[in-house]
Formats: C-alpha cells, sequence, structure tokens
C-alpha cells in the first residue's frame, strides 16, 4: 500500500457546501495507484470552516494566513521571521515553516486537534479533543490529555469527568511529554530519558484519533489476501466495557449490555430518532428553571440499578454519605442538578450521593456482580396541568354567578372527553403495554410513522411468499425497507413475543431487525437498510449487465451466508429454522458481506412449523424433498444452501443447469468427472490456483443436497470445511438414497409446483 501526507483545502462531502478546511491528511493509493481512502490527521480552523475562493496567504516573513472570502482573518500561524526560507509537508505528515539556517519555526505538531502522527509529541497539557460528530470537525465533548502521571481521557462538559486513566508510572516520578512511535504510545519523563509508561498499539500503526464518540482509536495497515485496508482498534483500553464509556447510548440513553434503550413510560422520554437506537432520548417536556427558585415543578423517575459511567474510574471524588431522601433533596434544591445517583450496599440505609450536571449515557449495572448497588433519581419536569387552569377560568367566571352551569358544562366536557379517550384505547388494544417493553429490542412505530416513512407506502421494492416490501426514507435521508406481512398468524402479544426473539439476534451475517409495527390489523417489519440489495442480482451472469462477482467475493459470500445460518440453527437461544434459503434472501452490504435476511418470518406468520409447511413449502428448486412428507428438521435449510452455493459457483439459476433437477445432474458430471464444466466462465481470467477451490466448493454443495437429511452435514462442519479447518469433503457423497426418491425429486424441480411461492 502506498501512502502519502498531503495539506491542502479538505472538505466532507460532495458537494462541498458546508465548507473547506485547511487541513493535512494522508491519501492511501491502492495497487493501481488510485487513491482509495483520504484521512484527515489535521486542520487549522477545525471550528471555523471558509467558504469557496478563501485564501491561503504565505508571507515574505514566514506567516500563513487564512482568510475568508470576505477578507476576514480565519486563523494565521502568527510568526515573523526575517529569514524565511521555506514551508514543507514531512513524510511524518508534519507541515513546518523553516527558516534560512534550517530551523523550526513553526510546525503543525506543536497544535494537536484530534489525532496523534508517529513521531508526534504530546506535552503535558495538551490535549486532543473529539469531534462534534463524523462529519462535523468542530471541537466535540471528549478529550484526552497528559497529566503529570499519566493520561486521562474527560468529558468536555463542566465539570469535567473522567472517563479513562491511563497506568501510572512509578512513583515520584513526573511525566513531561508523550510521543507515538513505532509500536507503543511511549510515555517520557525527561528529554531523551527511557520511557516511564509504554503502552502497546498495533504493528503498522498510522495514528491514534480521539474520536467523536469518545472512543480512542488506533488506525493501522492490515494486508489481508494481498489487499491492504485500513483498521481502527482500541489500542489498550479493551478493559472498558462498551457501557461504560460516557455516550455509548446518546445522551438519557440507558446502556444494557450494549443495547440502549429510552427509560420511563411515555410521558417522560422519547427517543431522539426512532430509527436509531444510540441517539439517545430527549425528555418529553424540557426541564425549566424559573428565576425565583421555588417549586419547579420536578420530580424524578427512578431507576433501580441504574449507574453511571464516572464510577468506574473516579473514586477521587466521593462525596460524603447521605440518606436517600438527602440525596433527592440535594438535587431539587439545585436547579441545574439533572440527576441524583444514589450508590449503596445493600441493606445499608445511607451510601454516596452523586449529583449531575449533564447527563451522557447511564448503564444498568449487575447487582450480582458488583459490589455497590446504585439507584438514579433522574429529574423530570412536571407536565403543566391543564385541568387546573381550567379551575381559574371558572372561578373568575362563577363571579358574574352563572357558576352552577360552568361547572355542568366542564363536567359534562370532560365527562365526554374521557369517553372518548376511552374508546380510542379500546380500539387500540395493548398501545399502553410500552411501558412494560423491555430494554434493547426493537423499536415499535406506530402505522402512521411508517405511513409516513414509506410516503404512503409508495414504492413498492417486491413481494415474495410473507408480503411485499416498501422503501422507507427517514427525515436524515437513510433508508429503511418496511416489510408488511400479509397474513399474521398471531395475536398482539404472540407477535410481540416472536419480534422479541428476532430483536435480540444481532449476528455480522443477519439482517437485523430495527423496529416492528403492531397496531390494529397491521404487523410489520423494519429492517437495517443494505447498499448492494439481494444476491441474485449480483451472482447469474445471462442478464449481460456489469454486477457480476469475482471469485474471492463469491467464495466470503458462501461463508457469511455459512456462518449466519451457524448462528440460526446452533448458537442462538431457540432454533430458527429459515425454510425460504434462496438468493433473493441474501442481502449484500456495501463492503459485500453478505447477510441472511427475513429469518424466522415462517415462525412469526405461521403458528407451528407444521403449518409451515403445508403452507408455503418454500420456494421450488430450493426446496429439500423430506419437506414433502412433513419431516422437519433444519437441515431442510443445508439442502437449500446446498442449490444456493451451486448457484453461485456456476452462476446460473438451477433449472437452467438441468431440466431433470439440479441433483441428479451433479450425479452425472461427477461421474464423469466433470464437475469442472459446472463453474462459471471467465474463472480462470482471475487468478491461478482458484478453479481448484471452486471444484472442491461444488463438492461441498454437493454434500448439502444429499437426498437423506442425516447425511447432510451440520452447518457449523460446513463453516469448518470451508475456513479449511477440516477437509471432510473432499469425495463426491452418494447424492440418492434410491431410485423411488430419484423421482420424488424430479417432480420437486419441474415447474408445477412454481405456484407455491414466488421469488420476492
Ligand atoms: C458543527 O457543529 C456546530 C455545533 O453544533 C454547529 O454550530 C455547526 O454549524 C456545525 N457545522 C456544520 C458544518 O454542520
Ligand atoms: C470564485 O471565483 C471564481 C473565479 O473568479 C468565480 O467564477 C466564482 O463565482 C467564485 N465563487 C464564489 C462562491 O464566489
Ligand atoms: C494568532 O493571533 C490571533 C490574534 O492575536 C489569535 O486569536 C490566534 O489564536 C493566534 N493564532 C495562533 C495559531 O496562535
Ligand atoms: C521506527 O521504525 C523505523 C523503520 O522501521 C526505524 O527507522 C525507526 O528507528 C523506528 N523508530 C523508533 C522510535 O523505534
Ligand atoms: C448548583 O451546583 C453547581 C455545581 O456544584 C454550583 O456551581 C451552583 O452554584 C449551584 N447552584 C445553586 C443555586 O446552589
Ligand atoms: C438484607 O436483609 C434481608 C432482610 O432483612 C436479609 O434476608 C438479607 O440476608 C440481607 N442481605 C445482606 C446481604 O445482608
Amino acid at each position: 500500500m502506498n501512502l502519502q501526507f498531503g495539506c491542502g483545502f479538505f472538505c466532507y462531502g460532495s458537494p462541498c457546501d458546508t465548507g473547506y478546511l485547511f487541513a493535512t491528511f494522508f491519501v492511501v493509493h491502492d495497487t493501481d495507484d488510485r487513491p482509495f481512502d483520504m484521512q484527515m490527521v489535521w486542520s487549522s480552523n477545525r471550528d471555523q470552516m471558509v467558504q469557496e475562493n478563501a485564501t491561503l496567504t504565505l508571507t515574505f516573513t514566514g506567516e500563513l494566513v487564512l482568510r475568508n472570502l470576505d477578507g476576514t482573518l480565519v486563523w494565521s500561524t502568527n510568526t515573523s521571521t526575517p529569514a524565511f526560507q521555506r514551508m514543507s509537508i514531512e513524510e511524518s505528515g508534519n507541515l513546518v515553516l523553516y527558516n534560512s539556517s534550517g530551523r523550526v519555526i513553526w510546525q503543525s505538531f506543536d497544535y494537536p486537534t484530534d489525532t496523534l502522527l508517529r513521531g508526534q509529541k504530546l506535552k503535558v497539557g495538551q490535549k486532543l479533543t473529539a469531534n462534534i460528530s463524523p462529519k462535523n470537525t468542530s471541537q466535540g465533548r471528549f478529550y484526552l490529555t497528559l497529566l503529570h502521571d499519566g493520561f486521562a481521557m474527560f468529558t468536555a462538559s463542566a465539570p469535567a469527568k473522567i472517563y479513562f486513566r491511563s497506568p501510572k508510572p512509578r512513583t515520584g516520578v513526573e511525566l513531561s511529554y508523550a510521543q507515538f512511535d513505532n509500536q507503543s504510545i511511549n510515555i517520557y519523563s525527561e528529554e531523551g530519558g527511557s520511557p516511564s509508561v509504554n503502552l502497546p498499539v498495533p504493528k503498522s500503526s498510522l495514528y491514534n484519533k480521539l474520536d467523536w464518540d469518545a472512543h480512542l482509536r488506533v488506525c493501522s495497515v492490515q494486508e489481508t489476501e494481498g489487499r491492504s485496508s485500513l483498521d481502527y482498534v482500541p489500542p489498550f483500553l479493551k478493559s472498558i466495557a462498551e457501557c461504560d464509556y460516557p455516550r455509548p447510548c446518546g445522551d438519557y440513553g440507558v446502556c444494557t449490555n450494549g443495547q440502549c434503550s429510552c427509560q420511563g413510560d411515555d410521558d417522560a422520554f422519547k427517543p431522539t430518532d426512532v430509527s436509531e437506537p444510540k441517539s439517545g432520548c430527549i425528555p418529553r417536556v424540557p426541564l425549566v428553571c424559573s428565576q425565583t427558585g421555588g417549586s419547579q415543578g420536578h420530580h424524578f423517575l427512578e431507576l433501580e440499578h441504574v449507574s453511571y459511567f464516572t464510577y468506574v474510574f473516579d473514586n477521587s471524588s466521593m462525596p460524603g454519605l447521605a440518606s436517600r431522601d438527602e440525596c433527592k433533596t440535594l438535587c431539587l434544591e439545585n436547579c441545574s442538578c439533572k440527576a441524583a445517583f444514589f450508590r449503596y450496599r445493600t441493606n445499608f440505609s445511607s451510601g454516596y450521593c452523586y449529583l449531575e450536571f449533564n447527563i451522557y449515557s447511564m448503564n444498568t449495572n449487575n447487582p450480582v456482580e458488583t459490589y455497590y448497588n446504585s439507584t438514579a433519581y433522574i429529574k423530570i419536569q412536571s407536565r403543566a396541568k391543564r385541568i387546573k387552569s381550567l379551575f381559574v377560568v371558572i372561578i373568575c367566571a362563577s363571579v358574574g354567578g352563572t357558576i352552577a352551569l360552568f361547572i355542568l358544562l366542564w363536567a359534562w366536557i370532560s365527562n365526554s372527553r374521557k369517553s372518548r379517550h376511552k374508546i380510542e384505547k379500546d380500539e387500540d388494544e395493548g398501545e399502553d403495554d410500552h411501558v412494560d417493553w423491555p430494554a434493547g429490542l426493537p423499536l415499535r412505530f406506530s402505522f402512521e410513522e411508517l405511513q409516513d416513512f414509506t410516503n404512503g407506502f409508495g414504492i413498492k421494492l417486491g413481494s415474495g411468499g410473507f408480503g411485499s416490501v416498501y422503501e422507507g426514507v427517514l427525515s436524515d435521508g437513510s433508508k429503511i425497507p418496511v416489510k408488511c406481512l400479509d397474513r399474521a398468524g398471531h395475536g398482539q402479544k404472540g407477535f410481540r413475543a416472536e419480534v422479541e426473539t428476532l430483536g435480540k439476534i444481532d449476528h455480522l451475517n443477519l439482517v437485523r431487525l430495527k423496529g416492528f409495527c403492531a397496531q390494529k390489523s397491521h404487523r410489520m417489519l423494519v429492517y437495517e437498510h443494505l447498499a448492494n440489495g439481494s444476491l441474485d442480482k449480483w451472482i447469474f451472469s445471462n442478464k449481460g449487465h456489469q454486477c457480476f462477482l469475482d471469485w474471492k467475493s463469491r467464495s466470503k459470500v458462501v461463508l457469511d451466508i455459512a456462518r449466519g445460518l451457524t448462528y440460526l440453527h446452533e448458537e442462538c437461544q431457540e432454533r430458527i429454522i429459515h425454510f425460504d434459503i434462496k438468493p433473493q434472501n441474501i442481502l449484500l452490504d456495501q463492503n459485500f458481506n453478505a447477510k441472511v435476511s427475513d429469518f424466522g418470518l415462517a415462525k412469526l406468520v405461521y403458528r407451528d412449523q407444521s403449518e409451515v409447511i403445508t403452507m408455503m413449502r418454500g420456494t421450488p428448486g430450493y426446496m429439500a424433498p423430506e419437506l414433502l412428507n412433513m419431516r422437519i428438521t433444519e437441515k431442510a435449510d443445508i439442502f437449500s444452501f446446498g442449490v444456493m452455493v451451486i448457484e453461485i459457483v456456476s452462476g446460473k439459476r438451477s433449472r437452467e443447469l438441468s431440466e431433470d433437477g439440479l441433483v441428479s445432474l451433479l450425479q452425472v458430471k461427477a461421474a464423469e468427472g466433470s464437475l469442472i464444466d459446472l463453474v462459471y466462465p471467465g474463472i480462470e481470467n482471475e487468478e491461478t490456483g482458484i478453479m481448484e477451490e471452486a471444484i472442491k466448493l461444488i463438492k461441498v454443495g454437493m454434500w448439502c443436497v444429499q437426498d437423506n437429511f442425516r447425511r447432510r452435514p451440520a452447518m457449523s462442519t460446513v463453516v469448518k470445511a470451508l475456513e479449511g479447518v477440516i477437509d471432510t469433503f473432499n469425495d463426491v457423497p452418494p447424492l440418492l438414497a434410491g431410485s423411488t426418491v430419484a423421482s420424488n425429486q424430479q417432480s420437486l424441480f419441474s415447474s408445477e409446483l412454481s405456484v407455491l411461492s414466488g421469488p420476492r
């Protein structure tokens, strides 16, 4: 990989409508010398972008000045020397101004932003300050600084809160600067000495960056299978659990084992962005502080076992002991207090009271594992009581002597309002169970919200056995597919229970369920959007279009699918049989990682599995023969997987490959020793040695499509074979159990069955 530093005007997005930064960056070239990645490592004006036609001037006296289009001064090096000679960008990424005797008069390494490059020093007191968001370089909410006794990371709030501390040096040593060297971050106590603290980082690391989300990451070059890529990993902070970072779930979000949720009933908090659980929560009614103090209309949302990130590292600032009530009162008395955390030991009535003035994310602590338990009291604003003001109106009116009339009128209005409310509630059975909805589950949308996102279900992306898929767009422009289920076999409760199970599934090779809607008769599922769509668009050659995956991607796709299925069959709590594995149900993300979609739907729609088989019967061509005899095991998925593997290797649909059925074709080709005919044409132009891999994969496919389902391998065995851990599938297996089954097999692939379920 070829890597070069440069400097110039930099912007995010095209066109650069938000403005430009004067920046240094590195450009990564691939083997064909095309730039494929560009990362900014320093900028002069991170808080103030300049517009088109801004000017950067280097004066004769060695001052570098940045002015905006209208001539206003944005930034300057403030240097002036009679003997200025040159400016240069060094190999290290340092931008330097030199005088004629070769002395440095200014360098960008002295003004770190959020990144520390190799060779760059961070002196005591200097900070790396995170960006505010991935594409906004303004100074954000977290910083890393070097103290006399080691690194520390803080939230940039008032007061600042510590969330990480590096190991300390031997006692008595005062640190002076940190330098990012080849394979570690070394912290020195004096110039020229040996390092006092040594924090290892991965090999071939390029830089260290405090990211906008409070994570410190090291960027390093990874060489995998001859391809280079950039990798971002936490360097030495593995000890911090995800939930112990300040903001894994946005402000006011509660983090439970890495999952985010908003707490309290609907009256307290709502998600900032329903489609993004990590975006945090906002109070329904904002907190107000009146000038006079006194009663502010504040009360607390009490959350048992909820704690705050600062406790992990900040034992130095323990407050005094207090009782629960004292703790609450302390927070109520100071209007800027946003929450009180009461930390106590079981069966002790007093504990430590922490008042917080800024709320980042909170986390659920496990009372069994931790010494201390914690209760969070989160301050919320009471809703203004409308009834109260109505009373005021009534009392004023009574002066005129019409009190009785008004009371009658009021009683009538409120009564009719109540009964209307009741009717609405009855129509929408179960709406209030929202409160009990446990943490970390897919978000619940109303029908109206989804109608809004999909523009009235305007764009249909496809339809299949279970219903239709529509394109939805959120307010931030991101896409979500919305699947409307035609038939809903369950009532609200059963449906939710199933959604709950599916929503817990979080696997790299399974499409994530982001939300759902169960309102009246509507049953809808909201999935993550995957940029490259379904696999069938990428593997078949006959349409002559450009999307034809190369061998490397194909074999990776097969492994990805196998991993996803292994999870469904063998690793998740309740075994999930897919029943409809086919290329249309495999989706690809922007990096061509394959993910299995639509898993669990069979169970969502049909109550029990024998019903699934009679009702839907999978897709012809992919369906295992034993399903016709109601033999239901996960081996049915293995069969479909095998068919799909052959399709991926051959680039042809199974029904194009053979009239008589794929299995008999495979048997004939194996007997002739000409399996090679099945590999897609053009593979020989790609790389040498991959033909053998292709044949191997065909054999794996053949093991999966055996008639006798007991002989088909488990998915985890397939994964091991694909990873090269075992080589059990080198032989050709006996495909057919006997001739009677063979005739069954043929009818399975005939076109008569295709009425049962079309492709999506
Ligand atoms: C970046 O964030 C700051 C602070 O929220 C805001 O004032 C500024 O407009 C943002 N800049 C861009 C380019 O969005
Ligand atoms: C920048 O300068 C060019 C050439 O003078 C001019 O065509 C263009 O309109 C200017 N752009 C802006 C935003 O002023
Ligand atoms: C240069 O001087 C200006 C005005 O005194 C000041 O605002 C700015 O921060 C200085 N810039 C640097 C890089 O020190
Ligand atoms: C870092 O590695 C380079 C090349 O491998 C070597 O020349 C240099 O001395 C090393 N620097 C340190 C501080 O170890
Ligand atoms: C509330 O607490 C903050 C932080 O401790 C303090 O600065 C402020 O003076 C307090 N306000 C009142 C009214 O006591
Ligand atoms: C706490 O009190 C309860 C009831 O008095 C008792 O059963 C329990 O053992 C106590 N737990 C501890 C840890 O002392």
